[in-house]
């Protein structure tokens, strides 16, 4: 039996549901290509500010025992470089390429998805809320300001986009936020950023582990995973077939990513896995999934697409 794991997100054919993250391996074009070269069914770029970013000081990323912490801040090579980059990947590569957008201003990201406007790029993805940036909130537990972001990148922005989101935990958070991304035109979000300001400690140096805000950075991985897949399901059942998900948190392997398709992901990402396992991740996940819904007789994602079951 043949099993077939494409999607679409944002009108967008995809080989496969699986790729990478914007993240700390995604930043110079060397990286990028070995994205490229890999079975990741897309290419995303860093998160990029108008002006290139050195980041936070070192260390700033640790491999945890279930996962990672990072407060990377933001390092990149500035939009312009991932402009240049993305034709050129678009050009050698046939594959979508993704930017990621994170301005420290509402004027910044104006500039920035102008410029992606006029570039290969297939899909925006909006992230206006790094949880490592010395001195700023994280933009989506700010309702009002999300609202006042999306309206004006909504209208600037000629490419299929949506939005990275942080983790919510209460359930009026995610009614609020809900409410404001059902007010754009947004084609998908993609759920979860890392869960910010956690520490981790090296008890034997009684240190933290990363430097940058006394040791509080963003967790990913395994940890992170069921916070990951409960929103993914409750924006489900919120947004409905309006604005697409893309999961992502903890996913290393094709079981980890059925679990977020079955709670409503059209597709979903990998990065702290990438990070630890390398870029045969991609194949690694690709194929543990088409064996396990091929094992239980699925023949697309849309024969178990957000079918989730309540226990009873
Ligand atoms: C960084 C971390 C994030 O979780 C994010 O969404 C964007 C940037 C960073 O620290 O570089």
């Amino acid at each position: 039996m043949k099993v077939d794991i494409s999607t679409k997100i944002a009108g967008v054919q995809l080989e496969s549901c699986i790729f990478n993250t914007a993240g700390p391996a995604d930043v110079t074009l060397d990286e990028l290509e070995i994205i490229a070269k890999s079975k990741s069914s897309a290419i995303t770029m860093k998160s990029c500010t108008l002006a290139p970013r050195e980041g936070n000081p070192q260390p700033r990323y640790a491999d945890l025992e279930f996962g990672s912490i990072n407060s990377m801040g933001l390092p990149n090579l500035g939009y312009k470089a991932y402009v240049k980059f993305s034709k050129i990947l678009a050009k050698k590569y046939k594959k979508p390429v993704i930017a990621s957008i994170s301005g420290l201003s509402l004027e910044d990201n104006v500039t920035i998805f102008k410029a992606f406007n006029d570039s290969p790029v297939d899909i925006i993805e909006f992230n206006p809320g790094s949880p490592n940036t010395i001195g700023k909130p994280i933009v989506g537990y700010d309702v009002e300001e999300m609202d006042r972001l999306l309206d004006a990148v909504s209208k600037i922005c000629q490419k299929p986009w949506g939005v990275k989101l942080p983790p919510y935990f209460d359930l009026v958070h995610y009614d609020q936020i809900a409410n404001v991304l059902k007010k754009y035109p947004i084609n998908f979000i993609t759920c979860i950023n890392s869960i910010g300001n956690g520490l981790a400690i090296d008890p034997y140096k009684e240190k933290t582990l990363i430097k940058p805000k006394g040791g509080l950075g963003g967790i990913g991985g395994k940890y992170v995973k069921f916070a990951a897949l409960a929103n993914v399901r409750t924006f489900y059942e919120l947004l409905g077939a309006k604005i697409q998900i893309i999961g992502v948190g903890g996913i290393y392997t094709g079981i980890n990513a059925f679990e977020f398709i079955l709670a409503g992901a059209s597709a979903v990402q990998i990065g702290t896995a990438f990070l630890q396992k390398g870029p045969k991740i991609f194949e690694t996940v690709q194929n543990e999934l088409k064996e396990f819904m091929q094992d239980k007789g699925y023949k697309k994602l849309a024969d178990f697409k957000g079918k989730l079951k309540v226990a009873s």
